[in-house]
């Protein structure tokens, strides 16, 4: 029932926040999300490959990003309870006001495509797994452009961990638990804005970009099949 309430309200500043902030003049701002471990750089290199074969000026961002903040943030990977979940998401939101100013709303301007490793969908699931309200959340993010379209690659928690510790041979971090990473699944589950395509995160590498090509083509109708 109070999930409910939330999500309700949730909807409601999302429905209100689209439209609003920078212009986006001829640009694309693409946001893949989704937990940890589900594939997104890999999606992010291929899509952007296809698409400056294509003639477009694309480029390639993520968040945390690494400018004074982002590096803050990465700090507390290994020591998270130094900081309070608030305290938390100013440095996130701090780190996206930066990375808007400097780069997103110039390129956006600009008429370039810009795909983000992570933007503010991952705010509200993290931070929203964290503790932190959601509706709360999305409304500090009110400064924040929406993304055209917002790809969130679908892995389960226990599949996730897998793969990062397979991939990376070392321990997870403390954003990376698998019981934390099941609730940041089901917040990100709950999301309800219309800019939001799943993609199955369990096929081949191939399989997962065609469906991401399909649903950039829907952003982007001059890119052939
Ligand atoms: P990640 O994409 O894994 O960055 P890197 O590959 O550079 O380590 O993001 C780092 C972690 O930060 C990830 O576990 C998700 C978390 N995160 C949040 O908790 N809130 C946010 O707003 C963002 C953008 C990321």
């Amino acid at each position: 029932m109070a999930e409910d309430r939330k999500q309700t309200v949730t909807d409601k500043i999302i429905t209100k926040n689209a439209g609003l902030g920078i212009p986006q003049s001829g640009g694309r701002l693409i946001a893949f999300e989704g937990i940890d471990g589900t594939g997104k750089s890999t999606q992010i290199t291929l899509l952007a490959g296809v698409l400056r074969q294509q003639g477009y000026e694309v480029v390639v961002t993520c968040e945390p990003t690494n400018g004074g903040y982002g590096q803050k943030i990465r700090a507390l990977y290994k020591s998270r309870d130094s900081v309070s979940p608030a305290a938390e998401l100013e440095l996130f939101l701090a780190d996206r006001r930066e990375h808007i100013g400097k780069l997103i709303a110039p390129s956006l301007t600009a008429g370039k495509i810009i795909l983000t490793d992570r933007y503010y969908l991952s705010t509200i699931a993290y931070q929203g797994a964290a503790g932190l309200d959601p509706a709360i959340i999305m409304q500090k993010n009110a400064f924040a452009p929406p993304p055209d379209l917002a790809v969130i690659i679908d892995l389960s928690p226990e599949q996730a961990v897998k793969r990062i510790q397979q991939g990376r041979g070392e321990a997870l971090n403390s954003f990376e638990h698998e019981d934390y990473l099941a609730k940041v699944a089901e917040v990100f589950r709950s999301m309800k804005m219309p800019y939001i395509r799943w993609v199955d995160g369990t096929l081949a590498v191939h399989d997962v970009q065609r469906q991401i090509m399909a649903e950039v083509q829907n952003i982007l109708p001059g890119i052939p099949a």
